[in-house]
């Protein structure tokens, strides 16, 4: 039976783009489905969690998000949904571990969430099985959260099986996307006014289409041959997986951003073949090479994990040594924790607790100290930067990314929101820069 008035859904998003180009995707379903989006969890009837199970910290963060959301059902008829990563690794656990928590979905069964707002069902479920076929969302039934930039999924899951990462449990194998289909949402948003375009894939790099065996460089071609859009940026691409022929292709396309995020995850060679990660300190050195000589001012970004089981402090260092020579823009850093099913779950997780801390907090301040004295050289430059609407957390000051992805908060008499503008920079935190709309 269909309830007398719309279902109110909200959609909580935790992690990384992927889960939030998914939960766009979500959203529009259920608005094509009938349903009408809320302001917040309280005045929901069905309230959506999408999840990352990338870190314990990501999901005792969405344990504790649960457990507040529980009290919405007190004395009220609302539904919660938990989809996405953890909801594929951990499935009815969830319902066990949190009474209040009605539905479990995969993130290749969150097509199924529109279902939810065409009958109301008490059954409690869990919808985990994984597809081999990439399965398509109509770009007009996406509803995107970004006026200006907007995702595009062109593959998902990942083969490579890092010793410490669960994501090839949590989104299984790859599957790469017809690339007639990434061009059609291409063009869709090139239709609808987007200035930018970000691709997404947990393993980009290896992009091959299911059809003809397009590769990855020749997909960048193709959607750079879309009129509309200026800018296109990837995310994320793989060290092992990084072939020349993409550094040249990058280099020959002038809208692919001078922007690239390649996580290194330790810049020791001996902790690396422990991670399974298939390069060595020197190969990374040698793609970094490439890039600044063919792109010159190229703005690299990385992550890195510390106290990965076995790691020494001459490991460490030579993490450290590797952040001081290629000096990174912008710098993701982790503590190791074990994740269920993973290679690495089985060895000793040897690095002490404070080790761990320390090692990271030596990591987040060089970083720190890199950016600032860089952000300081930028300070009287004029550069292009996409407005993206108003700063979070300074509601005065717009707010944008310039081409190598660093965030840019500017003074604007008028609304640039949606456009580029030439914005003239005048100050700079450890993590942004601060300027004024110029002309
Ligand atoms: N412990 C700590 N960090 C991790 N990452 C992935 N798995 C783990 C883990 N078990 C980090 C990696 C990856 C980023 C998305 O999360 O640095 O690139
Ligand atoms: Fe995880 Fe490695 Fe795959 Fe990245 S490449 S998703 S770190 S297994």
């Amino acid at each position: 039976m269909k309830p007398p008035r719309p279902i109110r859904f909200f959609i909580r998003t935790f992690g990384c783009q992927m889960n939030e180009s998914d939960s766009e995707r979500a959203s529009g379903l259920l608005l094509g489905a009938g349903g009408v989006p809320a302001n917040g969890p309280e005045d929901a009837d069905l309230v959506i969690v999408n999840t990352c199970a990338v870190r314990e910290k990501s999901e005792e963060k969405l344990f504790s998000y649960l457990g507040r959301l529980a009290h919405l059902k007190k004395g009220k008829h609302v539904r919660i949904a938990v989809v996405g990563c953890v909801a594929q690794l951990r499935g009815w656990e969830i319902l066990e571990k949190c009474p209040a928590v009605d539905y479990v979905f995969g993130p290749d069964n969150a097509a199924e969430i529109a279902s939810l707002v065409e009958r109301d069902s008490a059954l409690k479920s869990v919808s985990t099985s994984w597809s081999e076929e990439w399965r398509e969302t109509p770009p007009a039934l996406i509803r995107r959260d970004s006026p200006a930039s907007g995702f595009v999924t062109v593959m998902e899951g990942c083969d490579n099986f890092c010793a410490y990462c669960v994501v090839p449990y949590t989104r299984g194998r790859e599957k790469y996307r017809p690339l007639p289909s990434v061009l059609d949402e291409v063009r869709d948003l090139a239709r609808k006014g987007y200035r930018e375009v970000q691709l997404l894939g947990q393993n980009v790099n290896s992009y091959r289409d299911p059809e003809s065996g397009k590769p990855f460089a020749e997909l960048l071609r193709e959607v750079a041959a879309v009129d509309g859009p200026q800018w296109i940026r990837f995310l994320t691409s793989h060290p092992k997986n990084f072939r020349p022929e993409i550094a040249e292709a990058m280099a020959g396309i002038r809208k692919v951003c001078r922007e690239l995020h390649l996580p290194l995850q330790s810049g020791s060679s001996a902790v690396l073949k422990k991670m399974k990660r298939d390069y060595t300190r020197e190969d990374y050195l040698d793609i970094i090479s490439r890039l600044r000589r063919l792109m010159p001012g190229i703005r690299l970004s990385t992550d890195i994990i510390v106290g990965f089981p076995g790691e020494t402090d001459r490991d460490f260092e030579e993490t450290l040594d590797i952040l001081r020579t290629v000096r990174f823009g912008s710098l993701y850093s982790f503590r190791y924790s074990p994740r269920p099913l993973t290679a690495a779950a089985k060895l000793n997780d040897s690095v002490p607790r404070e080790v761990k801390q320390r090692r990271l907090a030596e990591v987040q301040r060089l970083q720190k100290e890199i950016q600032l004295e860089d952000h300081r050289r930028l300070v009287g430059e004029t550069m292009k930067v996409l407005c993206l609407g108003r700063g979070r957390k300074t509601p005065d000051l717009f707010s944008g990314r310039n081409e190598g992805n660093q965030v840019v908060n500017f003074r604007s008499a008028e609304d640039p929101t949606g456009r580029f503008v030439e914005v003239r920079i005048t100050g700079f935190g450890p993590y942004s820069l601060v300027g004024e709309k110029a002309g």
